[in-house]
């Protein structure tokens, strides 16, 4: 992590560059000082509301869902080693993910405004799912510090496999293999795992936070290294903004620091209410509405963000459990045709991960339960045996 203090200042120091310590503030701020190098800096909990599990929220995090799976443990999901040995878990998890299936938030349509008013500096991001660029935001100005879905290549020989057999692979629910029959290693997005470099972006464009004139950090932990230093490279008497369910980091601890402690499509409103641009935001998000003309939507009762989350941890934990055991029953077969003795389901399952290229976790690693049989902790896994996916 970063080396400031993390203890939260006193409220009666006086920001140094605001006028106070609140989002009215940063909006007087932008407007008189004509700020428009922002940089923001975002991760999975701008895109909770759009459905998609973020990582560490304690019940629907995709961690702690996972943690009762039968893996090594939750993260290896996003482990380079466990992925050469089983590859299952992860698309079982990139076939939900995908992009193209969820709609942007009113967080990412907040981003994109802040583009086409002329002020984002640059967005770092720590999301797959592609969401800032639905919602407008043009690929320069965006960093994805952890890869993305847009390309991908096998992990032996690094030939690119093609976009189109790529979708089709993860939609069909199968592994890719390297399109070089000769190799035929497995083939995975340009996500960044556990174990591997960040894009060469990262690197040319961390030093942009020292430049910006105003820093929004949003939906994020701020567990996973480096990622996590960027905050404090943001110069002392720049004003920070945090907008997040809970305080993170060094958040709180330098004079102008802003904490909207929630949640964070709440936080933009609020913002965008402040800056008079509530209307444009909304107008904004409404353009990345699908089904905005459509009435089946409207006489449809919407789901809450709880039930879409819920929802959606239920599939994604019933899809890589279907895989795990569809794998350890291959492995079981493996191993009693060369008449071995059954033990683990991988050669690697026993530690997470040591050395890390991309994460230091900075938090306590998520412990595992290994389950055998998976009913009595998701009722509905009885009930729908019959139509588990083939992956
Ligand atoms: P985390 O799951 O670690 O953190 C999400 C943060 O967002 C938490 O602090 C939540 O409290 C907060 N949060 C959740 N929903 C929110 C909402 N609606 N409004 C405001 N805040 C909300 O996710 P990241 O910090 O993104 O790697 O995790 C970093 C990396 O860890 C990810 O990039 C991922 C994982 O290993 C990959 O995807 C490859």
């Amino acid at each position: 992590m970063g080396n400031e203090s993390s203890t939260p200042v006193d409220d009666a120091v006086p920001p140094t560059t605001l006028h106070g310590r609140t989002i009215e503030a940063v909006a007087r701020y932008i407007e008189e000082k004509d700020v428009h190098n922002i940089v923001v800096m975002t991760g999975a909990g701008i895109s909770t509301s759009a459905g998609i599990p973020d990582f560490r929220s304690p019940e629907t995090g995709l961690y702690a869902n996972l943690a009762r799976l039968n893996l090594p443990y939750a993260e290896a999901v996003f482990d380079i080693s466990y992925f050469r040995t089983n590859p299952l878990p992860f698309y079982a998890l990139a076939h939900e993910l995908f992009p193209g299936k969820y709609r942007p938030t009113v967080t990412h349509a907040f981003i994109s405004l802040l583009h086409k008013k002329g002020k984002l500096l640059q967005l770092f991001t720590q999301n797959i799912d592609c969401l800032e660029r639905e919602a407008g935001v043009p690929g320069e100005k965006i960093v994805e510090a952890h890869g993305s879905f847009a390309t991908q290549r096998c992990i032996e020989c690094h030939t690119e496999y093609p976009d189109d057999k790529m979708k089709e692979m993860v939609m069909n629910k199968e592994v890719p293999h390297c399109v070089r029959k000769s190799c035929d290693g497995l083939v995975k997005p340009d996500i960044v795992f556990f174990g591997e470099a960040l894009p060469e972006a990262f690197h040319q464009k961390r030093g942009l936070p020292a430049r910006a004139d105003l820093a929004i950090v949003m939906g994020t932990s701020l567990t996973v290294q480096p990622f996590a230093s960027l905050p404090s490279f943001v110069r002392e008497e720049t004003p920070r903004v945090l907008i997040n369910l809970e305080r993170v980091g060094s958040f709180g601890s330098r004079p102008d620091d802003v904490l909207l402690l929630g949640d964070c499509d709440e936080g933009v409103r609020k913002f965008a209410d402040a800056l008079g641009w509530r209307d444009e935001l909304e107008e904004l998000w409404d353009s990345t509405n699908p089904n905005k003309d459509t009435k089946k939507k409207q006489q449809e009762p919407p789901k809450t963000r709880q039930e879409a989350l819920d929802d959606e941890v239920e599939k994604l934990t019933r899809d890589i459990d279907a895989s795990l055991k569809l794998s350890s029953q291959a492995n079981e077969r493996i191993r009693s045709e060369l008449e071995k003795p059954s033990s683990t389901v991988t050669s690697d399952s026993q530690s997470p991960p040591n050395s890390v290229t991309r994460d230091e976790v900075t938090s306590d690693k998520v412990t595992t339960q290994a389950a055998t049989d998976l009913v009595h902790v998701f009722p509905h896994l009885k009930e729908d045996r019959s139509d588990k996916p083939s992956l």
